[in-house]
């Protein structure tokens, strides 16, 4: 090798081929495979997002079943190639190159190994330019490889080819070493290679792994072996996502602890990677969050908690069993237990939503409670204000969502119905049971319960009766 063309090759980015065309028939899914989420994202994602990582230019994707769908959550400025019949890995190539115009080298990569790191592949790319040889190849030890590829050594230890499973031999079968489907090739050579390529093998399948045999022979390939094969698993089936699930949120817990979260229990919590924690807030067991989630420091959120796309901000509790979906909370609010805040709710700061309490696209202002048993939807809820256990916004009249406003200060009596549309002028106060009907002036006192009658020694002869009865 000269060392210029290893400079040369260090320095310009690889493009990058993910083939993503399969079925994924192990899946039973009607869902294209690359589709499925991990650690709440389309496992596809993983693989683009280390080829943006390594600076990859182009990235191109393969697609072929499901491709419409697939397409829509590519990120900006990644290209697609259409493989309509999926004839082998190395048919799947040849179109991924298809809109590669100048290249010094490939990356290959699938879309269906989310585990692969970076690093790994920086490795990769490093023995490919150190090495100065047209292909370097990813290989691991694994002790039952089941399925994948086997790296067939010659005598002096290079490379000589790669079997797959359905063309092995009993002998082959016991090699540990496996083709892991990630490869770094000259542009040039991988160009030539795919074009002689033939499917005369068990699978009438152009294998990609036949151009290693096409230049093995002029000791023309490197190996680089991950020292964890677990990295390489590529997901086939629910058991493997799983696997694969858990491997995501492993590393995703460790890098919020290492920031500074408390995780209880690691195993039995899920944090999306894409979640932002801060400091010393504390996860309990059984804990859920997902999504587009941010949450400030010093927040607890307790033992089976679901939290999915929301803002929370500092010294927030979370109680055990309370849903946030899609909401915003403010500083020192306590939610729950068992609280359900639904899309849309805007919670202030130092509030309290208690148990049982259910919103639905309301703002709350500061400093206000609902403690307890709660149903508010559709409702502008004010600053200071105390809802007493059992309110509800009646907020659906069967055809069409009312409004229910209810200003600063007021205080809501238990057992209230506020029939929307209705507003509850500041500093009013509601008496207990009352079913509000009629907005209620700032100030006033409303009480809307049927009259209390009190039928003198009723209760007594009542008993008397049942007792007879018996
Ligand atoms: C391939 C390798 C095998 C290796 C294994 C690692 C070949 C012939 N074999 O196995 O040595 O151990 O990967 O996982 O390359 N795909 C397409 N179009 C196709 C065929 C496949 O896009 O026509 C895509 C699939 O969607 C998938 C990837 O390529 O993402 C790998 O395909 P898969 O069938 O799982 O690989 P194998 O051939 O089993
Ligand atoms: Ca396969």
């Amino acid at each position: 090798m000269s060392a210029k063309k290893s400079r040369r090759s260090l320095s310009t980015p690889p493009a990058c081929v993910i083939l993503a065309a399969g079925k994924g028939v192990r899946m039973r899914s009607s869902r294209p495979k690359v589709l499925h989420k991990i650690g709440g994202r389309p496992m596809l994602l993983y693989s683009i997002d280390r080829a943006i990582e390594l600076g990859c230019n182009p990235i191109v994707v393969v697609l072929g079943n499901g491709a419409e769908l697939v397409k829509k959550i590519l990120p900006p400025g990644v290209k697609v190639a259409i493989q309509e019949k999926q004839l082998g890995t190395g048919h799947a190539v040849k179109f991924g190159i298809e809109p590669i115009k100048r290249a010094k080298r490939v990356l290959i990569l699938y879309g269906d190994t989310p585990l692969l790191t970076a690093k790994t592949l920086k490795h990769l790319l490093k023995v490919h330019s150190a090495s100065g040889k047209a292909l370097a190849i990813l290989t691991a030890i694994m002790p039952q490889p089941n399925r994948l590829g086997r790296i067939v050594r010659k005598a002096g230890g290079e490379v000589d080819r790669v079997v797959e499973v359905s063309d092995a031999t009993s002998d082959e079968m016991e090699i540990e070493e496996i083709n892991a489907g990630i490869y770094v090739a000259d542009f040039g050579f991988l160009k030539h290679a795919l074009a002689a390529l033939k499917s005369d093998n068990a699978q009438k399948e152009y294998y990609l792994t036949d151009v290693v045999q096409m230049v093995s022979a002029k000791g023309e390939v490197a190996t680089c072996t991950v020292g964890d094969y677990t990295e390489v698993l590529g997901v086939n089936d629910r058991i493997e996502m799983a696997q694969a699930e858990r491997e995501i949120n492993r590393r995703s817990i460790l890098q919020f602890m290492t920031s500074g979260v408390t995780v209880l229990d690691p195993e039995h919590t899920y944090v999306n990677s894409t979640v932002r924690i801060g400091p010393d807030s504390i996860i309990y067991p059984g804990a859920v969050i997902e999504g587009n989630t941010a949450m400030g420091r010093d927040c607890v959120i307790g033992p089976g908690a679901f939290i999915r796309d929301s803002q929370i901000g500092n010294e927030v509790e979370i109680r055990a069993h309370s849903v946030v979906d899609s909401s915003r909370v403010g500083d020192e609010t306590t939610v729950g237990p068992s609280a359900h805040l639904r899309p849309e709710t805007i919670i202030g700061a130092r509030c309290r939503i208690g148990n049982f309490v259910e919103t639905k696209k309301i703002t709350m202002g500061e400093n206000t409670k609902a403690s307890h048993l709660t149903y508010l939807g559709d409702a502008k809820i004010g600053k200071n204000v105390n809802i007493g256990c059992g309110t509800i916004t009646c907020n659906y009249d069967g055809v069409t969502k009312n409004l229910t406003i209810i200003e600063d200060d007021v205080f809501v009596g238990s057992d209230t119905q506020l029939v929307a549309p209705v507003k509850v002028g500041r500093g009013a106060y509601i008496g207990s049971g009352s079913t509000i009907t009629k907005d209620v002036p700032p100030g006033a006192l409303s009480v809307a319960r049927a009259p209390q009658k009190d039928i003198l020694r009723g209760g007594e002869r009542l008993g008397k009766r049942k007792k007879k009865d018996k």
